[in-house]
């Protein structure tokens, strides 16, 4: 059995159909027809809802797209649609302000936008937002009509309302007790037509699920596995879904290294790597929109081993390892070992990524990441490289250089790598290795690029990086 809070009503669910989005349970067995599905595919924004999370601090709204969010996902959470949001006949201060404001046209975006603003609302605990919390919320939500000028003064406005009322579904959750061990982990919880999800509570369920299910898929965020359900129409006869192992979300620090569990949210990884290494969070804040970040996984950007996984590239610059786990115990590798070939990892079966090991930098490295893509936001990259660079102001004492999208995992670039090494800390170093990428790399050409535009971007981001620490780290 699933349960979640639903506008206010516990729900509970046995029978529905495990690989069922949020998003067609709501529009077909609930009649909520405010979120609307565009694109399917996690791009739009169409279908955003709340999602609430109790913390010691209150209940944590987040805004996630509900085309590609598995229903099995919601059990334990707090779910608001558009249909939740106003009490009786007060509208919640965001919709009340969208109309005032002319917020809307077709207003088929619309719901996706209010449910965006709305998490921004809540987690600003009435604290005026700046343009820029504004812009990256309503990163994931495309309007065509309307045209945002006036979707971003509602924004603004919004906050001079009256506070939505305490009876208010969207109130009533924070003070709700909800006791999250209604199920026992090892039985489905969702079941039809041969068809079963499990929702493991723990790792040790969790490690008897996989040795009693070899064909059983993990979902982490989604954002990808999703996709394979709404565009690609796969089903999957078993599912066993992370989101309740606390200790997958673990993050802590030694002295040399950041240990980040495998089920750390996009979100949730920003404070720790913006501390540590402020390129690679840079980089976060540009994968997907606020609904995907919110959703998706360090672990399942590296797991489900794509090539052009944003992540990977920038963990192998930062010779990161990975900590793999199953009934037979715990392994460490490192990430260039764990991807084997197109969507093939080194996962065993019974195996599971427990935990992303990554090292701190020393004062004499630098990290650079550039991501190339059609768009700045919202979008997959053509090309992607990671650049660790070692040197003592005068030489080049190491270089780890990767990148996604240019081969059919992400890959070092060894031959650029060794053309550096050893060499003066010069931009002409950098030209010169530049002329290496061609001998490290042979690309595909596919929709977001061609074969020569592809080694030409990989080749200008080397003398990027050069660029980049000539210019900024030696200055300082
Ligand atoms: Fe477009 Fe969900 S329908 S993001
Ligand atoms: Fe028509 Fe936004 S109001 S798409």
């Amino acid at each position: 059995m699933i349960r979640f809070c639903l506008n206010g009503n516990w729900v509970e669910e046995t029978q529905i159909d495990p690989n069922w989005t949020v998003l067609r349970y709501l529009r077909t067995k609930t009649n909520q027809l405010a979120a609307k599905e565009g694109c399917a595919g996690g791009d739009c924004g169409a279908c955003s809802i709340l999602v609430g999370t109790p913390q010691p601090s209150g209940m944590q709204y987040m805004a996630i797209n509900a085309c590609i969010s598995l229903l099995g996902s919601l059990d334990g959470k707090y779910v608001i649609t558009v249909e939740g949001l106003k009490n009786q006949d007060q509208l919640h201060p965001v919709q009340q302000a969208m109309v005032d404001h002319h917020g809307s046209q077709c207003g088929f975006c619309t719901p996706g936008i209010v449910a965006s603003l709305a998490a921004l609302y809540h987690n600003q605990n009435g604290q005026a937002v700046s343009e820029h919390d504004i812009h990256v919320a309503l990163s994931g939500n495309l309007c065509r009509c309307t045209g945002y000028r006036p979707i971003i003064d509602a924004a603004k406005a919004m906050h001079n309302y009256p506070a939505p009322s305490l009876q208010a579904a969207v109130m009533k959750n924070a003070v709700q007790q909800f006791d999250p061990q209604h199920n026992s982990g090892a039985e489905p919880a969702l079941q039809n037509d041969g068809r079963t999800l499990y929702i493991p509570e723990n790792e040790v369920q969790l490690c008897q699920l996989l040795s009693q299910h070899n064909d059983a898929v993990l979902w982490a965020g989604g954002t990808d596995l999703g996709l394979e359900i709404t565009q690609q129409f796969k089903q999957f006869t078993t599912l066993i879904s992370l989101h309740k192992l606390a200790s997958l979300t673990e993050v802590s620090e030694t002295e040399n290294e950041i240990r980040v569990g495998a089920m750390v949210t996009y979100s949730n990884a920003l404070s720790i790597l913006s501390a540590h290494f402020p390129a690679f969070a840079q980089l976060l804040d540009r994968i997907g929109s606020r609904q995907i970040r919110n959703l998706g996984t360090i672990g399942g950007n590296v797991a489900n081993g794509s090539p052009i996984g944003d992540t990977p590239p920038v963990l192998f610059a930062l010779n990161t390892k990975l900590q793999l786990a199953s009934a037979g115990g715990v392994r460490v590798i490192g990430i260039e070992d764990f991807f084997k070939g197109y969507k093939h990892t080194d996962l065993q079966a019974g195996e599971y990524l427990q935990a992303i090991i990554i090292p701190k930098l020393s004062v004499s490295q630098s990290l650079h990441v550039f991501k190339v893509s059609k768009r700045k936001e919202d979008d997959i990259s053509a090309v992607l490289m990671a650049a660790v660079i070692e040197h003592d102001r005068q030489t080049i004492k190491d270089a780890r250089i990767a990148c996604g999208g240019m081969a059919a995992t992400p890959l070092r670039a060894l031959k650029t790598e060794h053309a550096l090494i050893g060499k003066p800390l010069t931009l002409h170093s950098f030209e010169q290795a530049a002329a290496q990428i061609s001998h490290d790399y042979s690309p595909i050409q596919d929709v977001r690029a061609s074969v020569a535009y592809r080694l030409n971007v990989a080749s200008n981001l080397v003398i990027k990086t050069g660029i980049e620490l000539i210019a900024g780290g030696l200055s300082s």
